[in-house]
């Protein structure tokens, strides 16, 4: 039997992941690759859509392909590899694009929020397409399931739709993915302002939980972590967003539900709680680090890992394109 088919993608921008990278999508990508044929990577060209530094944009996709196996993504399990290393991504993203209405991609609000910060003259066109790119990433590789956090829903969407209109135009073609989204844990928020979604690019790195971050630096993020009025440890994302964003935080690496939490807790104040949550956190992630780092140090290894990836990754890529070239009525070589 064939198994379902997952597809992942996740961008290197930064020197680390963050804690809501890895509960909102990557702990989902490892427990998935254990039954279904997982296909994750490493999405740099989307990374270009910012300004970037070659030398750190190398770097960086490095320490993202480590933290992925670090943190559980396992290559013997999974496909893993690099985004730029498979040009059929860039040939189907042309033809999404193609499929896409202008008012359709301006509708995505990725796109209007990242924008509205840098301005219109400064905000790359690759931005206003990214989306039409993530589309051929996934419908490539004919994905049943896509394990992302809740701010990538609207791309999902969009994703179907385009897979749904090629396939009524020219004949079954893409099969149609779903978001694989979480309840818990689908959108962890910052430390600082728990209101708003933990994020890479946040003004200050002071709510941010970063994985390759030292344990002592994220033990201080946690305990200096905003704290909602009163003194009950209780799960209320309205009255109390910052010590439900814990509890999510706690629930999520430590396996005990909500209900046992605030039993745990019952009595005891906010100082005991945060102090329970940074040692949860900062022990989950103290092997990852340094893994990550000892992964670091073979770069050869890294590289054979990302080749192999893409060697089978490329397998697959190369039919669905070759399909919808067909499909399309462009004449074969
Ligand atoms: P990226 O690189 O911003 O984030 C990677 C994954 O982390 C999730 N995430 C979160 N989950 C919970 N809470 C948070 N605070 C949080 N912040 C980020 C994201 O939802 C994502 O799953 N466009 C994608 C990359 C991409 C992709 C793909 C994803 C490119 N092609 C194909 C899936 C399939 C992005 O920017 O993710």
């Amino acid at each position: 039997m064939t198994r379902p088919r997952v597809l992942s993608g996740i961008q290197p921008t930064h020197d680390s992941f963050h804690l809501g990278n890895y509960l909102g999508a990557i702990k989902q990508w490892v427990e998935l690759q254990a039954d279904h044929d997982a296909f994750y990577c490493v999405v740099d060209l989307h990374a270009l859509t910012i300004e970037t530094d070659p030398a750190l944009l190398r770097k960086r996709t490095l320490v993202s392909a480590a933290q992925l196996i670090a943190l559980g993504v396992d290559p013997n399990k999974c496909t893993l590899f690099l985004q730029s290393h498979i040009s059929q991504h860039n040939q189907l993203g042309w033809i999404m694009e193609c499929l896409a209405g202008f008012g359709e991609a301006s509708r995505m609000t990725q796109f209007k929020d990242k924008s509205q910060k840098s301005g219109t003259d400064r905000t790359a066109v690759g931005l206003f397409t990214y989306p039409m790119l993530q589309a051929a990433d996934i419908l490539l590789y004919q994905a049943d399931r896509v394990p992302v956090g809740e701010d990538q829903r609207q791309h999902i969407e969009l994703t179907r739709d385009l897979a749904g209109r090629f396939n009524s135009r020219y004949g079954q073609t893409f099969q149609l993915p779903q978001a694989y989204i979480l309840k818990s844990g689908a959108k962890i928020n910052d430390l600082q302002d728990p209101t708003s979604k933990m994020s890479k690019s946040a003004a200050t790195m002071q709510g941010v939980i970063e994985i390759m971050d030292t344990p002592e630096s994220n033990a201080k993020k946690i305990k200096s972590s905003m704290t909602d009025t009163g003194r009950e440890v209780r799960f209320d994302t309205e009255e109390k967003p910052g010590i439900s964003n814990l509890l999510t935080i706690h629930c999520a690496l430590s396996g005990k539900t909500i209900p046992e939490l605030e039993a745990e807790f019952e009595g005891k104040g906010y100082g005991d709680f945060k102090a329970s949550v940074a040692e949860i956190v900062v022990e989950y992630l103290r092997p990852i680090r340094l893994r990550t780092l000892e992964l670091l140090e073979d770069e050869k290894y890294l590289l054979k890992i990302l080749r192999e990836g893409a060697d089978k990754a490329r397998i697959v890529a190369e039919k669905t394109l070759s399909d919808t070239y067909k499909n399309l009525g462009l004449v074969e070589r």
